[in-house]
């Protein structure tokens, strides 16, 4: 019989984690590398980046970092080969990487926001959401299953959110397709990915107190109206997410694929 130790083995793989140098992402950064992984992480942000780095390795994590946008993908393709090259293979890539979509069209009371509206929606800013939440996510899996397929599997692991599979008027509407396609895309390329080796899965959260949205969630009237949206009357916190993260990226998951695991205090159920 596996040990708990075998179980949720990721000592020494090869793992990338996008857009981690802040919130979920560093939480699946830092729960990889404590647990002796080799754990490079691509953030747009430099300075966060290297600070997160640094705190990791303080740590005693294999940690380091490269400067990606992850729609950017001549520079996705190079720093995917950079890990390769220096890791000597992918094991696990989570793509996180994700910005929110400004305003809904309802406030947290109701009321109606103007610049939320569908008809006067900037063209550019739906462009931008897209291309960093959904298309940066093929660009990412591509590039991951060029190197998993190498070296016989490994497991990609996708942060959706329960948007993908519930309407909400409090945020902004280029969010809701991006996730939702995201969804989409991960099952289909489970069924795609599946006899090489390579397992696909979504991680969805609800709420979780990160700086996306400018740390939105740090402001008392949002926090309350997504709080009381949980059945256990909190937001998540990124400590939560890291059980779920080591699960999916270890053998322990070696039979899932093509699932939305939501992580959300319960909130989709009491979500209307
Ligand atoms: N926080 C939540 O409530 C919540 C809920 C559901 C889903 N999510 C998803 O979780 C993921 C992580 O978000 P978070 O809440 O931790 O946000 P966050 O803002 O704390 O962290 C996002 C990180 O991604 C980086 N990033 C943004 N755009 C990038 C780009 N183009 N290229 C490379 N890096 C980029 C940022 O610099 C930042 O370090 C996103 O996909 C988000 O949609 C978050």
């Amino acid at each position: 019989m596996a040990t708990l130790q075998e179980m949720f083995d990721v000592r020494g793989k090869s793992v990338i984690v996008t857009g981690g140098a802040s919130g979920i992402g560093r939480a699946y950064a830092e729960v990889m590398a404590d647990n002796g992984a080799r754990v490079c992480i691509f953030d747009l942000n430099p300075t966060l980046l290297d600070s997160v780095v640094a705190e990791l390795r303080t740590n005693g994590g294999d940690v380091w970092g490269q400067v990606v946008d992850v729609a950017d993908r001549p520079r996705m393709k190079e720093a995917f080969d950079a890990v390769a090259e220096r890791h000597g293979r992918i094991d696990v890539v989570f793509a996180n990487a994700g910005i929110d979509a400004g305003p809904g069209f309802l406030s947290t009371t109701g009321g109606r926001i103007p610049e939320g509206a569908i008809d006067v929606l900037d063209d550019h800013h739906w462009d931008r959401v897209i291309e960093v939440n959904l298309s940066s996510v093929y660009t990412t899996v591509k590039h991951s299953a060029r190197h998993m397929k190498e070296t016989g599997g490994g497991r990609i692991i996708v942060t959706s959110s329960i948007a993908a599979q519930i309407n909400e008027a409090i945020v902004g509407t280029p969010y809701m397709p991006a996730k939702a396609g995201v969804d989409h895309f991960v099952r289909q390329m489970a069924m795609e990915l599946g006899m090489f080796g390579i397992l696909v899965n979504c991680i969805s959260p609800g709420p979780f107190m990160t700086n996306i949205a400018g740390g939105r969630l740090k402001i008392p009237a949002d926090r309350k109206a997504f709080e009381e949206q949980s059945l256990i009357g909190r937001i998540g916190d990124t400590e939560d997410i890291k059980g779920l993260a080591l699960y999916l990226a270890s053998p322990c998951s070696s039979y899932v694929t093509g699932s939305q695991i939501v992580i959300d205090g319960g909130s989709m159920n009491r979500i209307k």
